[in-house]
């Protein structure tokens, strides 16, 4: 698939390695993309790197892997969300270690408001960036959880993400990003003992 993936930090970068590795298109959407960093990642996997307009435009699915905080500029990029499918990465924490939507709301839904007609998916967000490059532990895939309102786009999204490896976990729609944020907060609570090299699996 052609994505584009705004942001090529732990999380960009690291889907951006398990994707070309599966034969996936990716651009970056950088603000700088001469920037030496991301010319030279996407040059060592095979990448591309374009301005963020420029990278949105032709891309089937589109990933925010960039802080929370710069939605509305990543927003701005597009006259027209109609359609698209988005993954959000992002995680709505505030000062304080708070989620800045609390329970009733989510980042995701702030998101969705942002992006008018988009298709938005909330993924890869509950689990330290770490298990992008290993998501399987002892034998066993990571779950990576999924959630949104478009059954088609997530559909593309379930293949993403068993695509990097993990076991895809249904969520639910996109209301449990409600609960897909707290549990991000517990596991970055959680890796101050545990280190970063930990997931959570759904047994059945
Ligand atoms: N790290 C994790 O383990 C983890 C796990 C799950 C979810 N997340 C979430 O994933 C997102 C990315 O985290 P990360 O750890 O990958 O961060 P990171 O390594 O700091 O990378 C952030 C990326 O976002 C870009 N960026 C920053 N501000 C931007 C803006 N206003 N517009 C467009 N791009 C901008 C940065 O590019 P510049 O060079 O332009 O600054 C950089 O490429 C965050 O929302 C985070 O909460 C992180």
């Amino acid at each position: 698939m052609r994505i584009a993936i705004v942001g090529s930090g732990n999380i960009g970068g690291g889907l951006a390695r398990a994707w070309t590795a599966k034969g996936h298109t990716i651009t970056f959407g950088a603000r700088q993309p001469d920037e030496p960093e991301v010319v030279a990642l996407a040059r060592e996997i095979g990448a591309a790197v374009a301005t963020i307009p420029d990278a949105l435009t032709g891309a089937e699915v589109i990933v925010l892997a960039m802080p929370f905080t710069a939605a509305p500029a990543v927003a701005a990029a597009l006259p027209s969300w109609q359609g698209r499918v988005v993954i959000d990465c992002t995680n709505p924490i505030g000062p304080g270690f708070t989620l800045i939507h609390g329970h009733t709301d989510s980042g995701s839904e702030a998101i969705q408001r942002l992006l008018p007609g988009a298709h938005v998916v909330k993924s890869f967000s509950a689990q330290g960036a770490e298990n992008l490059a290993h998501p399987v532990h002892d034998g066993v895939p990571a779950s990576n959880f999924y959630c949104g309102d478009d059954a088609a786009a997530k559909a593309v999204v379930k293949q993403l993400v068993e695509d990097v490896g993990f076991e895809a976990v249904d969520a639910g729609p996109l209301t449990s990003a409600r609960y897909l944020e707290p549990i991000t907060m517990l596991w970055i609570s959680m890796s101050r003992t545990l280190g970063r090299n930990f997931a959570f699996k759904v047994l059945r």
